[in-house]
């Protein structure tokens, strides 16, 4: 079915006209029109803050590092090996361009926006797949939409494809699909070709809504894994990248959207105009340069190899039970284990009390996440950082088991 947006985003949006800032209307010369300091910022800078000129507003587009954050998924996509189902690669008609793309703070900020883009508060609803991140149900509460759950697979957390299809097909108030891969705190990669066939079957029908992969993760699974090549292939796909994982950036808060450049232009003209600083900027345009992502990729090895090994030496531990999650992040899902050797809350959220209050080593309790009973999620950190998490659960499981 063709996609016509105009079905799906909300009419208050659709009719937006993109608020124009000075720096739109002239670039160069004695620049009085925005109401800035010209004077200068009263903190002291380093050198480098000072070059940024940090009394101005920042580049509303911020076309340069859209265009090498292209650079690099367009590169990543064509790698030999990139795994994402075969037919998808041959129908890559369109590379990305910075049309695709809309740049947020954060990921949060994208996830806020796209709820605010095509959800009628009171009205509409969001469909996401538990267990899943915490901030679509928030973002949902706060504007109004209802959440409807289709709980992913309990034995492997893959997607349900058929009760998506359905809830969505019979229910046109949902808009939105919410899925994380890979998945927090599931650390599970969706089925790539699963994927892909939910994407084709919902453009085969009359379901007006977009379906949203959030790959906050994805550079620990393996390179190609990114579904964000096709959004021009699947107009009914969105995908959420963010600076705060692979790249070791959460402190600037840069998020990335990528979708059809018809719904690219609505979230851009809704979005706070200066939302990317000067700062955010800077960094990200370092980090996006050729010996900059090469570090990120080696740094995305080095956890990869790291989980491994931390996972094998947690599953050595008694009182730990087995990996629930995948293996496709930079975390892992670990069960603990009462005395009779069951996945429990109530000894897993001891542990976690005791190494955090006692021990200074903080991960995180998600027993009360569906399927996630007596499950702790545990960043993998440096080779000392994980050596020292590993002494710090055996001795805390002792005292618990
Ligand atoms: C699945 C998922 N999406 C999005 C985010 C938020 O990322 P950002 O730091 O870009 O807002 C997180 C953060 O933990 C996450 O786990």
């Amino acid at each position: 079915m063709t996609f016509d947006i105009s079905k799906i985003a909300r009419r208050n949006i659709l009719g937006l006209e993109p608020y124009r800032c000075a720096r739109d209307d002239f670039k160069v010369g004695l620049l009085l029109d925005a109401n800035e300091n010209t004077h200068g910022p009263s903190a002291a800078l380093s050198a480098r803050e000072e070059s940024l000129e940090l009394n101005r507003y920042p580049d509303p587009h911020q076309i340069e590092l859209k265009q090498k954050i292209c650079d690099f998924r367009n590169s990543e996509a064509a790698t030999k090996g990139a795994i994402v189902p075969v037919p998808l690669v041959e129908g890559v008609e369109k590379k990305l361009t910075p049309e695709n793309l809309c740049l947020g703070v954060g990921s949060d900020e994208s996830i806020d926006a796209l709820l605010r883009c095509f959800c009628q508060p009171g009205k509409e609803r969001l469909l996401v797949c538990p267990p899943t991140y915490g901030m679509y149900g928030i973002c949902a509460q706060v504007n109004d939409v209802e959440l409807v759950k289709i709980p992913l697979k309990l034995d492997d957390f893959q997607i349900d494809k058929e009760m998506i299809l359905s809830s969505v097909l019979n229910d046109p108030s949902i808009k939105l699909i919410y899925l994380t891969s890979p998945g927090n705190p599931t650390a599970a990669q969706i089925d790539l070709t699963l994927f892909v066939q939910l994407l084709e079957e919902l453009e085969q029908n009359t379901w007006h809504g977009l379906v949203i992969a959030d790959e906050a993760y994805v550079d620990f699974s393996p390179i190609g894994s990114s579904l964000a090549p096709f959004v021009n292939k699947f107009p009914r796909l969105v995908v959420l990248q963010t600076l705060s994982k692979s790249f070791g950036l959460a402190g600037i808060r840069l998020g990335i959207t990528y979708s059809t450049p018809e719904v690219s232009l609505l979230l851009n003209s809704m979005k706070y105009p200066y939302n990317i600083s000067n700062l955010t900027s800077d960094v990200a345009l370092r980090a996006t340069t050729p010996e900059a992502l090469a570090k990120m990729r080696e740094t995305c090895s080095t956890i990869v190899e790291q989980r491994g090994i931390l996972l094998k030496n947690l599953l050595e531990l008694k009182g730990i039970g087995k990996n629930r999650g995948g293996l496709d992040a930079n975390f892992l899902l670990i069960e603990v284990l009462n005395k009779e050797g069951n996945p429990d809350n109530e000894v897993a959220n001891n542990v976690y009390n005791y190494l955090a209050t006692k021990r200074n080593v903080v991960v995180r309790f998600r027993g009360k996440e569906l399927g996630c009973t007596g499950c702790l999620r545990v960043t993998v950190g440096t080779e000392k950082e994980n050596e020292t998490l590993v002494e710090e659960f055996r001795e805390a499981l002792k005292r618990y088991n």
